[in-house]
């Protein structure tokens, strides 16, 4: 079970180069380079002795023969992403797989949201009917089941979760935890809670030098006003680690002498409780609507799309946290992810666990993104230690 550090190392630049742009990448779901990262993957699997298969939404698996142990993450990015979200794990599984009998290697399609939340691993767990699925338009508009047409003919058919027996995801840890605290290696507990909506005010576009401010019905005021009430609102309700972000905001038409009369944004709000989960829905929702009556705008929800917390499984922990101990002694920590991963949906169909390295600086999300290479290489020889002891062969 030697893994090979120096060919993973490769093959983790290797996939860099699709969609790179300055240190990171642009690789979103179904995206030219998406789709062309996902064909050199493939090819890599083969290489492995690995079987193909592409599902019906481009979730793409490298399969054993028989029962096998999972382990893999996504390949696709954010819209501006960096260049070891998700790669991390699915090069580390293909570097184990090719030294550990028993392991499957998977690389889930739209973990990072273009549509929805982790959108391949949900619908392939059966959190989300592929039905629902299409039905879900990203920021241009563009619908989930047109964006899917460019898998073509690579898909092959469903992938039946019960030959697998668990499943392990590396990932960097995409805060400052580790980096902070002089650590290698974190064993994850378990993962947050998130609910994602996105939410429209609509007013009246006018003319922004000849209408008083009085008779204004400006979409971009009440957008300003309902943040500014919203951190008011949650201040009571929210813990250190209640996250609430409006990451995604877009004004109709954008310009600068006309008021503006539509304003769409994205809300998502994540926590590890779900009746937190919930009141702060509550509060989203009474606070968008007091504020669209007061400024005399029209308040629209878009659909509610979430996930619930996890907790990781107690024997694959345990396996990560040996494992960790040995190459990484008196260097690591067992620690909550704030971070949405695949792990969550596949924990429905099978125990699941993750092991996180450091992100330098908290950094992710964003091109400058980096972990140091004994980090890396790290968390390659933990998950592979970890795979030796849990695989069915
Ligand atoms: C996944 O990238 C997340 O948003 O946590
Ligand atoms: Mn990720
Ligand atoms: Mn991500």
């Amino acid at each position: 079970m030697d893994v090979d550090a120096g060919r993973f190392l490769a093959d983790l630049q290797a996939l860099r180069g699709f969609g790179a742009q300055g240190r990171g990448v642009v690789r979103p779901a179904y995206s030219d380079a998406d789709m062309a990262a996902r064909d050199w993957l493939a090819g890599r699997m083969a290489e492995a002795g690995l079987r193909v298969r592409f599902d019906a939404m481009g979730n793409l698996f490298g399969l054993a023969e028989g029962p096998s142990l999972l382990l893999g993450s996504h390949t696709d990015s954010q819209p501006e992403g960096g260049w070891l979200d998700g790669a991390l794990g699915v090069i580390a599984a293909l570097e184990v797989a090719r030294c550990v009998p028993g392991v499957s290697v998977v690389s889930f399609q739209d973990e990072e949201g273009r549509f929805g939340v982790t959108t391949g691993s949900n619908v392939w767990s059966g959190g989300l009917s592929l039905a629902e699925a299409d039905g879900l338009v990203d920021h241009d508009g563009v619908t989930l089941a047109d964006a899917r047409r460019v898998i073509g003919d690579r898909a092959g058919g469903d992938v039946d979760a019960e030959q697998f027996t668990g499943f392990v995801e590396v990932h960097i840890e995409q805060g400052p935890k580790l980096d902070a605290e002089g650590l290698q290696i974190g064993v994850v507990t378990d993962i947050v809670g998130i609910r994602d909506m996105v939410v429209t005010f609509a007013g009246q576009q006018n003319h922004a030098g000849t209408t008083p401010m009085h008779l204004r019905r400006d979409a971009f005021q009440a957008l300003s006003a309902f943040n500014a009430a919203l951190n008011d609102r949650l201040r009571n309700v929210v813990t250190p680690r209640t996250v609430w972000t409006i990451g995604h905001v877009s004004l109709s038409p954008n310009a600068s002498s006309i008021v503006p009369g539509r304003a769409r944004f994205s809300v998502q709000w994540r926590d590890a409780d779900v009746d937190r989960l919930a009141r702060m829905e509550a509060i989203m929702r009474d606070t968008a609507a007091e504020i669209a009556a007061a400024h005399g705008v029209g308040c629209d929800f878009g659909p509610m799309l979430g996930l619930d917390p996890v907790a990781m499984n107690g024997t694959l922990r345990a396996a990560l946290e040996d494992a960790a101990e040995a190459v990484a002694p008196g260097c690591w920590c067992a620690m909550p992810s704030g971070a949405l991963h695949d792990a969550t949906n596949v924990a429905r169909k099978m125990p699941g666990a993750m092991l996180f390295v450091p992100s330098i600086g908290g950094i992710s999300h964003d091109f400058a993104e980096d972990t140091a290479e004994a980090d890396l290489v790290a968390g390659l020889q933990v998950l592979a230690r970890a795979a030796a002891a849990l695989s069915p062969s």
